[in-house]
């Protein structure tokens, strides 16, 4: 699948803009703060109608303008895709071919992209939300029912926490527990079971790329930390572990138990990569994980998802750059990538080259 064209109308630092991509490689080059991460951004943004890098969508909007407007076409499995998405305050709609969409979970899917900024390096770093976040992002793009599926969830969480600290007669606080925790057990099983299941595959990918990337020695797994050594031992004791914790979530006045405390382990050579990877060994562990997920994307769509590597070639030395960009060129995969200064090496006939300066972008002949 690849982007052909994009268009943008007050988001961000561009006021209007369009731009055509060519499947292949796709450069774009300017220095800091012209708007090249507004760009992926934006991308991101038609795909998955959120961005990662903010809660609050007002600040997307071009500064003394009210709204924002972004369409895109795709192509997918060799027919063109429309996506649109309009904001203003309090108001937001996504389209897929002139249709409005009334879910997230509808929209959500329907192209996919990998994102691999040097933020990532906060999914080994970072705490394990970044982890569940990560997991929940590749499960959402695949199998969109996972999206609501996490809101109930959540939702009740929040309800069950609220119960906890407010409700004084054990009783009472007991039975409405109880209520509580079914649904929590019907819901955080199917979670748990859609993240274990992406975490095998996961697995089965990310190991034989680091050996081919960085060495043929090291070992890198995935583990999905949660109630049980077993998919169908952690499903089986789930309801029995939730009900036995309860009076520890009384005193403590807190969920304690269930898929939203869960998290992703990762092991680099049969230890904790977070605590004992150094800095570039945990890069390269991230930019696994994201390859791994195009392989998954790819055998479950049929097409690798578009490639958005954000600031990330100067980062990496040059046998590793060297590998990603062979890999990126073995196959049809359409990747946007965003760097300060053009780098030769890196032209060849299947690139095309983007001058990114003050909120517009120009194509290099
Ligand atoms: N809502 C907005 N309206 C106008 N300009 C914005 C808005 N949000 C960010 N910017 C500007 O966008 C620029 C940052 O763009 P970015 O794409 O992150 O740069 P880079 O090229 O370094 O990736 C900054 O100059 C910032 O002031
Ligand atoms: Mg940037």
């Amino acid at each position: 699948m690849y982007i052909k064209d994009l268009h943008l109308k007050n988001f961000r630092n561009y006021r209007e803009q369009n731009i055509k991509f060519k499947q292949g490689i796709n450069l774009l080059i300017g220095s800091n703060g012209q708007g090249k991460t507004n760009i992926i951004e934006a991308i991101n943004y038609l795909l998955t109608g959120k961005s990662y890098r903010i809660k609050q969508e007002d600040e997307l909007i071009l500064w003394e303008k009210n709204s924002f407007y972004l369409k895109a076409i795709f192509n997918v499995v060799d027919r063109d895709i429309n996506l649109e998405s309009y904001y203003e305050p309090r108001k937001k709609v996504m389209k897929i071919n002139q249709l409005s969409c009334k879910k997230l979970s509808d929209y959500v899917g329907t192209v996919n992209a990998v994102f691999f900024s040097p933020d990532d390096l906060d999914i080994i770093k970072k705490g394990p939300q970044e982890r569940r976040r990560f997991l929940d992002h590749i499960i959402s793009q695949l199998r969109p029912s996972h999206i609501p599926l996490l809101n109930s969830y959540l939702r009740i969480i929040r309800q069950k926490n609220i119960l906890l600290k407010k409700e004084k007669n054990y009783n009472l606080l007991k039975s409405q527990i109880e209520v509580w925790n079914e649904q929590l057990i019907s819901l955080g099983s199917k979670i748990i079971k859609n993240r274990w299941e992406f975490t095998d595959q996961l697995n089965e990918y990310c190991c034989p790329i680091f050996n081919q990337i960085f060495s043929p020695e090291s070992n890198m797994e995935l583990t999905y930390m949660t109630t049980g050594k077993t998919l169908e031992e952690a499903l089986d004791i789930f309801p029995d572990y939730i009900s036995r914790r309860m009076n520890q979530e009384i005193e403590r006045k807190a969920v304690l138990v269930g898929p939203h405390r869960d998290d992703l382990q990762i092991i680099f050579n049969n230890k904790s990569a977070k605590l004992f990877a150094s800095q570039g060994q945990q890069r390269a562990l991230v930019l696994c994980l994201k390859l791994a997920e195009m392989e998954i994307i790819l055998v479950d769509k049929g097409e690798y998802p578009i490639l958005l590597l954000d600031d990330v070639l100067s980062e990496l030395d040059i046998y590793r750059r060297q590998y990603l960009m062979n890999y990126i060129r073995s196959s049809q995969k359409q990747t946007i990538i965003t760097m300060t200064d053009l780098e030769e090496e890196l032209i060849t006939d299947d690139t095309t080259t983007f001058e990114v300066y003050q909120g517009t972008i120009r194509r290099k002949e």
